[in-house]
């Protein structure tokens, strides 16, 4: 959602900004532009497009055409105005003094405007990105200060949320960042700064990267980078090294990130059991919880958005069952508004890929606010959610590309199992007994998932036949329903086919009146003492025309009987077989969106990393 870049150094920035935004394409976006500082003409040369990056990079002849060894770059998910070249970034300040770009929203920016607007200041977009920009150009002439001491007065103005990138005329060859709760890293060569949204965008030129906290900023030079409190005091900041290997964040050969992604979900879940089991014992200690503190628990609440809800939706049934422990499961857009009681001796759990969801960043705040502990699982390394909780589980997925999750999801999921078996061993649920079989059906997952990988071609055959499909359901009971929730996303997510998840007893209670003669149901059928309920609503189903599949495990043959295809996973601990059911579905989602000519790892109107709210 939104993705900002910046360079400073001794090459060509055009080149370095669009490749930059190319990386950072997944997030999200419907415009894209970029500024660059000519030093032969001492003009700063603004170029902007509406639509996709391959516009402006033939509208800049690939950066050529825009001379200069200083600028910054975006990529706009529009939220004020339409995406028209007018409202893509970067803006400039009424007279050019002050250009910037900025991801995050200014909820007060009417506001501002009006002032601005009673000094004179004229707009020429509908964002209001323009409005913060004009504000530091307000201060910075106003009390005739350097740029912090600008930035950090319009800071104190604005509420709402940023990464924001500028350049000042009279500051040639310098960038200039702020930051509150919008994703911003810097990076460093020995003769260049950069700055990004995220570390694909960077990754190419550097693994030393810096991150810059809320309400701070900082001055990237060629080389160089000072960062700043709110007083204008610098403030010293220790790098880190980014370990991944720059191809994950490529394609490697095959046609999507998501396909890869699907490919790389064994080696992401081994690497995050492999993480936290050890000697098959599951040590949670690196996250921060103790065996006192979880003995402790008497409720949990599992709270994320997306795909990440989905995965506390499962939760909720494994934890519940394993630990004996009351799960309440919401989502975060929800959570933050309502007033939840918190039960005394309660965990809040926060899930989340980016770590910088902004509902989920802000039920985590109200959790400690109200003085809940927080756990988050959480992959990106540094984030937000993963610097402001009081214990982190991250997921050793890496980084993932396609705006649609999948290794990132199965990574959560696992992690969610080694806690509800960790917390079912500590309060005397499970028997040691258990507690060994359950870690050695954990430890077989990721062979059982490379085998359910080896089916894809009759996957990609059905979906193929179902590619024209008007509405698709997917139902199931119990952990079978929080996989369906899953299944449906990544359906209407990637093929933009309506899709919807039911409880299979809710079908009688009102959707079996949209099923007509040839409605697809999928029915999840993985829980033994559940599955036979839900062959019975599909088949209520299949007598008013629905055309059924079927997904459960080997041994379930009896399933044929009721369906019309049947997709079959490797047997597996039922609390943990979701980590297979969900593949076929995954995949189903993707080649009908292949089919249908979907772009399917930028689906439209979607974004990776949902920043604002
Ligand atoms: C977006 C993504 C989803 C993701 C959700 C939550 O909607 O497209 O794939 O599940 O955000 O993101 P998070 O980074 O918090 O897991």
């Amino acid at each position: 959602m939104c993705g900002i870049v910046g360079y400073t150094g001794n090459e060509a920035a055009a080149p370095i900004l669009l490749d930059g935004l190319s990386k950072l394409e997944y997030r999200g976006y419907d415009s894209a532009g970029i500024a660059v500082f000519d030093p032969e003409s001492r003009e700063t040369a603004v170029v902007r497009a509406p639509g996709r990056l391959l516009n402006l990079v033939q509208k800049t002849d690939g950066g050529a055409a825009v001379p200069g060894n200083c600028g910054i770059g975006h990529t706009r998910w529009a939220t004020h105005g339409e995406p028209t070249e007018a409202n893509a970034h970067p803006h400039h300040s009424a007279g050019d003094l002050v250009i910037g770009a900025h991801n995050g929203i200014i909820e007060n920016y009417q506001e501002l405007k009006q002032k601005l607007l009673r000094h004179d200041y004229t707009f020429y977009s509908d964002t209001d990105t323009e409005v913060a920009v004009n504000l530091v150009d307000y201060y910075y002439k106003k009390y005739n200060i350097g740029p912090i001491d600008a930035i950090a007065k319009a800071m104190v103005r604005i509420r709402g949320t940023y990464a924001l990138a500028l350049m000042f005329r009279d500051y040639p060859g310098e960038i200039w960042v702020a930051r509150k709760d919008s994703p911003l890293i810097i990076g460093l060569t020995d003769d260049a700064a950069l700055l990004a949204s995220d570390v694909p965008a960077i990754l190419k030129y550097t693994r030393t990267v810096y991150y810059i906290d809320n309400l701070e900023m900082a001055r990237l030079t060629p080389g160089h980078v000072t960062f700043y409190d709110l007083n204008g005091d610098a403030v010293e900041k220790e790098s880190t090294e980014i370990t991944w290997d720059a191809e994950a964040a490529e394609k490697g050969g095959y046609e999507h990130f998501m396909l890869k992604e699907i490919h790389e979900q064994p080696k992401a879940v081994r690497d995050t059991l492999g993480c936290y089991i050890h000697d098959n014992v599951i040590d949670l200690s690196a996250t921060g919880l103790t065996e006192e503190f979880m003995r402790s628990l008497e409720r949990l609440y599992i709270i994320g958005c997306g795909s990440a809800y989905h995965v506390g939706a499962a939760g909720k049934y494994i934890i519940e069952d394993l630990a004996d422990i009351p799960v309440e499961t919401d989502l975060a857009s929800e959570f933050r508004y309502r007033n939840p009681r918190f039960a005394k001796n309660s965990l809040m759990i926060v899930i989340s890929q980016s770590g910088e969801t902004a509902d989920t960043l802000a039920a985590l705040r109200m959790a400690k606010e109200r003085g809940v502990p927080v756990l988050a699982v959480v992959n990106v390394v540094g984030s937000s959610i993963a610097r402001e909780c009081d214990y982190c589980m991250y997921t050793y997925a890496g980084p993932e590309i396609a705006v649609a999750t999948t290794k990132a999801y199965s990574a959560q999921l696992v992690s969610i199992y080694m806690l509800a078996v960790r917390l079912g061993r500590l309060r005397g649920v499970l028997d040691e007994e258990t507690y060994a079989a359950d870690i050695a059906e954990m430890t077989a997952l990721p062979d059982k998932m490379e085998r359910v990988l080896e089916d894809k071609e009759r996957i990609q055959w059905f979906a193929s036949k179902f590619a024209n499909a008007h509405d698709i359901f997917f139902v199931g009971r119990g952990a079978d329903y929080a996989i369906s929730l899953e299944g449906s996303l990544k359906m209407k997510e990637i093929s933009y086919i309506h899709s919807e998840a039911y409880a299979a007893g809710e079908l009688k209670h009102g959707t079996i009146s949209l099923v007509e003669d040839g409605t697809l149901v999928i029915g999840v059928l993985t829980q033994k003492d559940l599955l036979e309920k839900t062959v019975s609503n599909m088949t209520e189903c299949r007598a008013r025309g629905a055309y059924l599949m079927g997904l459960t495990s080997y041994g379930n043959y009896f399933v044929e009987d009721s369906d019309d295809f049947t997709i079959y996973v490797p047997k597996a601990e039922e609390h943990f077989i979701g980590s297979l059911a969900i593949i076929p579905l995954q995949l189903l989602g993707y080649y009908t969106g292949v089919a249908r000519g979907v772009d399917v790892d930028k689906p439209r109107n979607l974004a990776k990393s949902v920043t604002v709210e």
